[in-house]
């Protein structure tokens, strides 16, 4: 997690800076701050606070400079705190770093740090990354050859930058397992971890390898192996349609992303069909298929594997990305690890693919964004084609990677375009969806605000989407909710239901209708309100959120749509922020 930015060209480098960092903010918003450089001078300023708290409250746009850097933090070592907040200074203060990811071997690094003299400001792990660096430049060392020096002693992954008065007018940044990307226009060099962030002002990139250092100033830009040898490098162009995150009209781009999924249906069905088809077979001819994924991603699967086993006739299992190390003495090269991830970035999934690839697994990823740390180390990529997705919560990348699966599946069986044709006319039914229940969503999520919680079922195919609905409640509304099975039920968690306790039920008129309404009952002879989510009417539901009437493959992908949006009509209701619930960031880039 974390964002880092820096800038240093013929613009006022704060300024840039800061609304980069406004982009950014999806992967931490605990705290912020800058670091410029200014007529010899090293100004830092940073707080504790989302990114327009600590810009007003500082006053940061003020702050001169032509050589920036800035940070948006999610707390790992340290509370969020304003010392905690990056950039970190050295003893000195003449130098200044921002960093994204975990320094391991952070303790045992300060402890030396602090017995050779130095003094810590703060709790973080990265603040050693300045110490150390201060002593490099102490023995006359460049920037660039101060980090290339240190970056051995740095067990675990990250990505930093750094600028010093010893050494002016230039940024260094390196990079071991996070990202971290140059933008480059005329005499203008960004560096950041994600393109999003400059993307206003160009969209020639370059990308930095693991241990290079790269070295920015105004009108020049070198890259260094991690001998210290020049590296040369090609620029490419960045998809700028990827860049797009205007929330419009919306209040929220939560909100945003909901509604535009009819569209992103359309879209998504825009692949190779022939890439399918080898993926297909590789899938088929495996010795076994495993699916890795966390959070929304592993629900996405876990519908993927109704999906291979009911139409591909395949079975292959889904492991949580951060437990698949401990079944790491199954996975060999007759393995194929099927990757599901938005970000491309989660620290579990690539570990996962990691350990997968060193025993020679065939590793397929879908992923969203592209040239992510994922792409990267996958032998086959599927995209979501679904755009940038800025809410905390996802939703339409969600619904993008059921609509693969069920593509893959149907592409197992020779009949991927049937499949394709199919999901082209879903778009109109999810429409249809949001259109019917949009006034009544909210009159719930009124009813329902207030509850401490929640709990929703179904059944086959469907389960995972009364575990996403319960995720998607929890994570923007703090509400407690859970989502298992309708039949596991009766086996423990039917204690917990009492008089009034939303039970939100997921029961389609497929093949698993009668016995979902049947635990529906049995709840509502507890005192339960049910909510049902059906294209059936039934007595037994105090609420109901009609879906269309579609095949029963397709039903996970209508049901979900107005369980987000009733997510994101309680957390509204209840006075929270669903683009940026607490505690979590979009890219979870530690284990
Ligand atoms: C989704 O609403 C969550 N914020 C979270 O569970 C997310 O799906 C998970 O962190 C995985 O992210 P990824 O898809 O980018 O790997």
């Amino acid at each position: 997690m974390c964002g880092i930015i820096g800038y240093c060209g013929q613009k006022d480098a704060v300024p840039v800076v800061l609304e980069a960092l406004k982009c950014l903010e999806y992967r931490g918003y605990d705290s912020a701050g800058v670091a410029s450089l200014c007529d010899g001078q090293l100004l830092i300023s940073k707080d504790a606070g989302k990114v327009e708290e600590v810009i007003e409250k500082h006053k940061l746009a003020t702050l001169p400079g032509h050589v920036a850097i800035g940070h948006t933090r999610w707390a790992t070592h340290g509370g969020v705190t304003q010392s905690n907040a990056h950039p970190h200074p050295d003893c000195t203060g003449r130098l200044a770093v921002v960093h994204n990811g975990i320094i391991e071997n952070n303790q045992e690094l300060r402890r030396e740090l602090t017995e050779a003299g130095h003094r810590f400001a703060s709790e973080t792990d990265t603040e050693v990354i300045a110490h150390l660096l201060e002593d490099e430049l102490k023995s006359g060392r460049s920037l660039e050859q101060a980090m290339l020096s240190i970056a051995p002693k740095l067990e675990g992954s990250y990505a930093f930058v750094a600028v010093s008065l010893d050494d002016p007018d230039k940024i260094v940044g390196t990079r071991k397992s996070n990202p971290l990307i140059v933008g480059l226009k005329d005499r203008d060099y960004y560096i950041s971890s994600d393109a999003l962030a400059f993307a206003q002002y160009t969209d020639e990139v370059m990308a930095l390898e693991d241990n290079e250092v790269v070295v920015l100033t105004e009108g020049a830009i070198e890259f260094l192996d991690p001998e210290g040898n020049k590296v040369a490098k090609q620029s490419r162009t960045l998809d700028q349609s990827w860049a797009v995150s205007d929330k419009g009209a919306y209040q929220h781009f939560m909100l945003k992303e909901i509604m535009e999924q009819a569209q992103v249906l359309e879209r998504i069905v825009d692949q190779d069909r022939q890439q399918f088809t080898q993926i297909a077979l590789d899938i088929l001819r495996a010795r076994q298929v495993i699916i890795t994924a966390c959070g929304t991603s592993r629900y996405a699967a876990l519908v993927g594997r109704y999906l291979f086993s009911r139409v591909g006739k395949k079975f292959c299992d889904v492991v949580m990305a951060s437990e698949f190390g401990y079944f790491a003495d199954s996975v060999d090269k007759n393995t194929v690890v099927i990757a599901v991830s938005q970000s491309g970035e989660t620290a579990d999934v690539v570990e996962g693919v990691k350990a997968a690839r060193a025993v020679g697994a065939e590793v397929i990823s879908i992923v969203n964004r592209p040239n992510s740390i994922l792409t990267d180390l996958s032998h086959q990529v599927i995209y979501l084609n679904c755009g940038s997705e800025i809410a905390v919560a996802a939703t339409k990348s969600f619904l993008s990677q059921l609509a693969i699966f069920y593509l893959l599946a149907f592409a197992m069986v020779n009949s991927f375009d049937e499949a394709a044709a199919s999901l082209a006319g879903l778009g109109g039914q999810i429409s249809k969806t949001l259109d019917w229940n949009k006034s009544e969503l909210i009159k719930l999520s009124d009813r329902l605000k207030d509850k401490d919680d929640a709990y929703y079922i179904a059944r086959g195919i469907n389960f995972a989407i009364a575990s996403e609905a319960a995720l998607k409640l929890k994570e923007i509304s703090y509400v407690h909710a859970e989502g298992m099975p309708a039949g596991e039920l009766k086996h423990g968690t039917l204690a917990l239901i009492e008089q009034g306790t939303p039970v939100v039920v997921i029961c389609p008129d497929d093949y698993t209708f009668a016995e979902t309404l049947s635990n529906a009952i049995e709840t509502k002879s507890r005192g339960a309100y049910i909510v049902g989510v059906s294209d059936r009417e039934s007595d037994v539901y105090d609420s109901w959120i009609r879906i269309p009437e579609v095949d029963e493959l397709l039903y996970p992908m209508v049901a979900v749509v107005p369980l987000q949006l009733l997510a994101y009509y309680i957390a509204v209701n209840r006075g929270c922020d669903p683009d940026k619930p607490r505690n979590l960031a979009k890219s979870v880039t530690v284990k």
